[in-house]
Formats: structure tokens, sequence, C-alpha cells
């Protein structure tokens, strides 16, 4: 493999003016997480801990390891909608017992920890994230179950955590529910479909029917304690597994569950040097530009990420658009396709098949930059079989078995979203930088079809054509669909796992690419049929 040489002038104004964009994005992202970690605000919070009770990121940080890392996922999940940033809810990686394993936690200081659908989206791809990388699940448990206002949104597709958890404990997936509060009505199917229940002494609240609804159903006079309480689940029903006398206690009763799962990992460890890369990773804040159109070269980006700064490029001067090469980040082995001048072509396209199944033939994961505006149109391209093409990169990514992270580092537009595994590619995880934006197509791109087709269609219908009328039109499409390209708007409705400050790239990956191995790694051997 050959050392990149960097040629970024950090003293250009280019490289200054994108710094500075960059840092004023990391500023918004800022706020809006600590947004987040304040949940339901200083009011309800004091009125939980008044209650004794620790807050969900407090039990997060007592159940992981002293100083282990922990990867939050979809941090900004529900932004700019009516429900709270973060959706109610913490996910992530995080080591328990030195084991890497996905937690599931409430915010019970956010509308009493009720799920809305934001919550469910985010919820269901935990499970599935768990799924696909074979990590046990902890659920952390205190919510008001549905978002009661909400219900039609979300009461249908919410049956589908509880089915989810019983077939990760098919697939020998341990799962395991913490109980510290409320856990009642659907949410008493957690505990239930969960491989080990622990509740909290006089906290844990698990029934069907509550006291009221019971009154109402049987004309039974029952306390919640009788009905749900963890003394009674421990001593009576046997629902309750570990009982808890405090939160404290529940935590560490999780990390003993944990140590005794006789856990092992499936795929292999890391086999490289895992040395730093040769260049500052502060860099990376200057590279990717404020304007999402201007190219940047992704090897610059690849310098300060992967192990040495040591990348071994596959058919550097053929379908340059794409860069394609073997490297290393902490050690894993990975095959990396980042887009360079945006636009995918034929030999791009084909390149990246080529080089999907070279991956696949060998075992190793693949890294996916994306900065991508689609496929090439036009005459010369669709009869020189561009779609063919893309179809063969199509196929390539959506039959490849190796685990596939993808990071949009800028631009994903088009079909380049599908081709360079987007979130509908079923990667691992998948992350964006927070300057990032993604799309069917551009805001002026997208605003100028749409005024053409009015155009067409009045002419096709003998109308006059409005021209003021299609100036408005435009400008507040245009408008519109850059606001819903915003990387914010993206994450919050979870079309990826997270917004990522750009130095943390290679931490992140690392962390990711450590919990893929936990499932096994080999590729597809076998491909669908390509379109010649
Ligand atoms: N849907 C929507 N909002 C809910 C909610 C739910 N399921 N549960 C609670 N909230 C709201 C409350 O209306 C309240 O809002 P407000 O402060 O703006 O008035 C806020 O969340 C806090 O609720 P509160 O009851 O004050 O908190 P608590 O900590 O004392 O109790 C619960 C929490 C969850 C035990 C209690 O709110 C409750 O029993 N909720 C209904 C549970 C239920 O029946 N869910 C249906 C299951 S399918």
């Amino acid at each position: 493999m050959t050392v990149l040489r960097s040629a970024l002038n950090t003293a250009d104004d280019t490289f200054r003016t994108n710094y500075r964009h960059q840092k004023q994005v990391l500023a918004e992202l800022e706020e809006q997480v600590q947004a987040a970690i304040e949940g339901g605000g200083q009011r309800y919070q004091k009125r939980h801990r008044d209650r004794g009770r620790l807050l969900v990121r407090e039990r997060i940080e007592l159940l992981l390891d002293r100083d282990a890392s922990f990867l939050e996922l979809s941090s900004l999940a529900a932004w700019g909608t009516q429900f709270a940033v973060g959706a109610s809810v913490v996910t992530g990686i995080g080591v328990v017992s030195g084991v890497e394993c996905m937690l599931i936690a409430h915010d019970p200081t956010v509308r009493g920890g009720a799920m809305n659908p934001y919550s469910l989206k985010k919820t269901l791809r935990a499970l599935e994230i768990a799924r696909i990388n074979r990590l046990p699940v902890i659920n952390l448990v205190e919510s008001g179950g549905a978002d009661l206002p909400t219900q039609s949104e979300l009461f249908v597709h919410a049956g589908k955590i509880f089915h989810d958890l019983t077939e990760l404990s098919a697939l020998a997936i341990p799962t395991i529910a913490l109980v510290f509060g409320n856990s009642t009505a659907g949410g008493a199917y957690v505990p239930g479909m969960c491989d080990y229940a622990v509740m909290v002494d006089r906290q844990a609240k698990v029934f069907l029917g509550g006291p009221p609804l019971v009154k109402m159903a049987t004309g039974e006079d029952a306390d919640d304690e009788e009905l749900g309480g963890a003394s009674m689940h421990a001593k009576v029903s046997g629902l309750c597994d570990h009982f808890a006398v405090d939160e404290r206690d529940c935590i560490r009763i999780g990390r003993q569950i944990v140590s005794e799962l006789n856990w092992h990992k499936l795929g292999p460890g890391p086999t490289m040097p895992a040395d730093e890369p040769l260049y500052d990773p502060d860099e990376l804040l200057g590279i990717a530009p404020s304007d999402i159109k201007v190219p940047f070269d992704p090897r610059e980006v690849i310098a300060r990420v992967v192990d040495g700064s040591r990348f071994g490029e596959y058919k550097a001067l053929w379908g340059t658009s794409l860069v394609t090469g073997w490297a290393s980040v902490h050690g894993y082995p990975v095959g990396i396709l980042a887009n360079a001048r945006g636009v995918l072509f034929n030999e791009e396209a084909k390149k990246a098949s080529e080089f999907i199944q070279l991956a696949n033939q060998t075992d190793t994961p693949l890294l996916f930059l994306q900065n991508t505006t689609g496929y090439m149109v036009g005459k010369q391209y669709e009869q020189g079989g561009i779609i063919k093409d893309g179809s063969k990169m199509i196929n390539s990514v959506a039959n490849s078995k190796v685990p596939h992270l993808t990071v949009n580092l800028a631009a994903s537009f088009g079909a380049g979203n599908y081709g360079m595994s987007g979130r509908a590619y079923d990667p691992r995880l998948m992350f964006a930088w927070a300057g990032s934006r993604l799309a069917v197509m551009g805001a002026t791109q997208l605003a100028g079809v749409m005024s053409i087709v009015a155009k067409s269609s009045a002419a096709a219908a003998g109308r006059e054509f409005d021209t003021e009328a299609d100036e408005r039109n435009r400008a507040a499409i245009e408008a519109q669909i850059e606001q819903e390209s915003h990387a914010f708007f993206v994450t919050a409705r979870l079309y990826d796992d997270g917004l990522i400050d750009p130095r943390d790239t290679r931490t992140v990956l690392g962390i990711a690419l450590s919990a893929a191995h936990s499932n096994i790694v080999a590729g597809q051997r076998g491909y669908g049929v390509f379109r010649m």
C-alpha cells in the first residue's frame, strides 16, 4: 500500500472558508445535541431526581464499563417536529462487561418516556442494528407506552418491537430488560419478550392494565404493587428473574448478566497495524466546501481516517470520478469506495461493481464515502447503457454480504444514494457529516424539473403558462427541497444513524467496524445476473 501524500494547503483561503463553515455547522449540531441531552428540560429533570431516580444518561454511564466508548445513534431524531429532539429514547452501542451491546433507553423526563412515531423508528432501527451486527440488547425501561395523541401513527407498527425482540432471542442474540419504572400495557411485553428481566423494587410497574383500567374492566380493586410491582413479579408471577433493591443494584445485575453470557464475537479481530493517520484529523474541517456543488478529492479525507494514511488504490486511472482502494481502520481491513467528482459515469459504475465483488471474494468490509449527485444522464450516456451499468453497481451492492459502513461526506443525491449503499441497501451502520445534504436531486434542479413539467402540461392542455406564478412556485419548491435535504431534517427521520463531527470519523468507524465484527464477516460467493 502507498502512503497518501496530502496536497491540502491549510493556509489558503478555500481551506479557511471551509473550516469556518464546518465550525459553524458543528456549533449548530452541538446546540441540538445539548437539547437532546436536556430531554424534558429542567423542570421534569428535577421532578425525576426528586423522586430519587437517575437520569437516562446517568443510567447508561453506570451500565457501561468505566471509560468505555458509547456510540450514540440518531441523537437528533425528531428534530424540527412537534416532538422533543432525541425522540424520548437514547440508543447506542456501548461496552458492558467487555461486550459490545445495543442500549435502548427511555428518557422518562420527556412526556413520561412515551413513544412517538420517531421514538418507534429509532427503537426499531436500534433493534435492526443489533440483529445485523449480532449485538446483545439491553433495554433500560421507563416509559408511558404509546404517545396517545399520535397512537394512529404508531400503534400498529409498535408491535414490531416485541416481534424483533423475540426474533433476536431466536437468533441467539440475548435480550435484557432492566425495568426502572413504568412498563405498562404494550410496554409490559418488553420484559415479557426479553430473555432476562430485572426489576427495581417500588419503582417497576409492569402490568397490562393499571388499577383504574382493571376497576373498569372487572370491578376488581387492586394497587400498582399487586398488579405489577417488582416484588410480586419476583415472588409470584415469576416474570422478574432478578429483584433489584434500587437502580444501582439493577445496573449491577444487568452488568452481571452480560458477564455471564459467555459471549464470543464471530468475526476476526483487527489484523493490520492500527497506527494513526499521518495527517491531523482537525484538517478534515477544511476539506468539504459549504457549496456542495464544489467537488473535493476524497483521498484528502481517506488520508486523515485510515491507519498510517496507507491506501492501495485500485484502477486509479480508470473511472476517476470514483476512488476505490484498500486500507485499514483501527486495524480492520476495509475496501473504500469514495466519490471524487460527484457524478457516476459508466466506467465508475463498472469499476464499483468489480471492486465490490473483489471485497466479497476476500471477506473484506466495505466503506462507502458518499459525495454523489447520481448517475450521468443524457443521450450519450443512455445510449452507452448507463442504466445497465448503474444496475450492475446496484446489483453488486445489494447482493454484497460483507459489512457495509456508509458516510455521507457532502452530498447524496439520486440513485447515487442507492449505488453508494444508502439506507435502503442495509449498511450495518451509516452516518453523515453534519454539513451534508441528501435528496432525490438538488433543490434547484428539482424546482427546474417541476417548472418544465408545468410548462409542458399547460401547453398540452392549451392553457396559457403563468410565468410569474411559475417563478413563485419555483422559489417555494426550491426552498422546501433545500430544507428537506438539510442534514438535520434527514437525520431527524432516521435516514441515517446519526450526524458526526468530521474529526470523529476514524473513531466512529473504528467502533462501528468492531461492532460489525460481532457477526460473521463473510462475502457473497455468487451474484445475481449482471446486465452486460
Ligand atoms: N402519551 C402522551 N403523553 C403522555 C403519556 C402518553 N402515554 N404519558 C405521559 N404523558 C405526558 C403527560 O400528559 C404529562 O404532560 P404535561 O407535563 O405536559 O402535563 C407528561 O407526559 C408527564 O406525565 P406525568 O403523568 O406528569 O408523569 P409521571 O412521571 O408522574 O407519570 C406515567 C408517568 C407514564 C406513569 C403516567 O404519565 C401515565 O400513566 N401515563 C399514561 C400511561 C398509559 O396509559 N399509556 C398507554 C400505554 S399503551
